[in-house]
């Protein structure tokens, strides 16, 4: 029998490619997305079937759930992916720019992991993958709604591990670096209201510019995929996956550093005070 993976943010990006290399190695996709139209190369695998689904709204996360389980009778993976960056000085942060990030990054995970849960425990197996980011380990400058979100989901998964395994349920965080998808386009928003100059301006634009400079190193959504097919399938109890190399050596230095050299380190390579 077919395995079914239950994909938040499958319209673009890791989302759609998780889909597409799960779909190649034979699995059933319930492809969840804000705006179903088109996606005419998902909509066209007989092993794909899309879903309207936002993740703030708790009614459509509960009514998708219901209705993948109808049709596929299962799900075996539930993938949390669906996301968006938000950039500049937490001061300059609207009350509904903070909120948003957090009802999506964060509480939209909580909202479909809740949903899941029983389906999960009645089938007495399943595996929870988190798309996390190294941002979830590690800081950077002006990135702090964002690393609070990820930060966070990070944490809610290594506890929810201990909470979970006697069910049969495994936890799985995957933690990518820079990604070449829309995540530096569309899906980045910023703490800044449109027009306004700031304190930060400066900061911003040299860490903007060192992001962008780095772009070079990024990996393709594909091997992403593919490093979520591995947590996916792999069986373990292991609960981090870096996904990247960029991600993979930020990582080695941070665990190499004291918190103040590495600091230092980030301060320097972005050209801070
Ligand atoms: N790309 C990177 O460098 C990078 C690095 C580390 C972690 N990540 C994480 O990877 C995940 C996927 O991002 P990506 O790189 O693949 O970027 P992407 O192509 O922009 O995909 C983001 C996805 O999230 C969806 N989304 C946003 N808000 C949503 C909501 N309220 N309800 C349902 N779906 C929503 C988007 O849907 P719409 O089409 O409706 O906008 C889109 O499908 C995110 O969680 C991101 O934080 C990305």
């Amino acid at each position: 029998m077919k395995k079914t993976i239950f994909i938040t943010g499958a319209s673009t990006g890791i989302g759609k490619a998780t889909a597409l290399f799960f779909a190649a190695k034979g699995w059933q996709i319930a492809a969840t997305m804000r705006n179903t139209a088109g996606h005419d190369d998902l909509r066209s695998n007989p092993d794909i079937k899309l879903y309207a689904l936002d993740v703030t709204d708790v009614g459509s996360v509960h009514n998708v759930v219901k209705a993948a389980v109808a049709d596929f009778g299962a799900i075996d993976v539930l993938l949390n992916n669906a996301g968006y960056g938000l950039v500049g000085p937490l001061e300059t942060a609207s009350a509904d720019t903070v909120l948003k990030q957090f009802d999506t990054n964060l509480f939209g995970v909580i909202r479909t992991i809740q949903e899941v849960l029983p389906v999960m425990k009645k089938q007495k197996h399943g595996v929870i993958i988190n798309i996390t980011s190294i941002g979830g380990l590690v800081a950077f400058p002006f990135n702090s709604l964002y690393h609070a979100t990820k930060f966070g989901l990070d944490g809610l998964s290594e506890s929810l591990k201990y909470e979970l395994k006697p069910f049969g349920i495994q936890m799985k965080v995957v933690a990518p670096g820079g990604v070449i998808t829309d995540f530096a386009g569309r899906s980045l928003h910023t703490t800044i209201p449109a027009g306004q100059k700031t304190d930060y301006d400066n900061d911003v634009a040299k860490v903007w510019a060192a992001f962008e400079g780095g772009a070079a190193n990024y990996s393709t959504a594909e091997l992403i995929a593919e490093i979520i097919y591995n947590a996916a399938t792999d069986g373990t109890d292991r609960l981090r996956y870096l996904a990247g190399k960029d991600a993979e050596a930020l990582y080695a230095a941070w665990k190499q550093m004291d918190n103040e050299s590495f600091f230092n380190m980030v301060n320097e390579r972005f050209g801070l005070a």
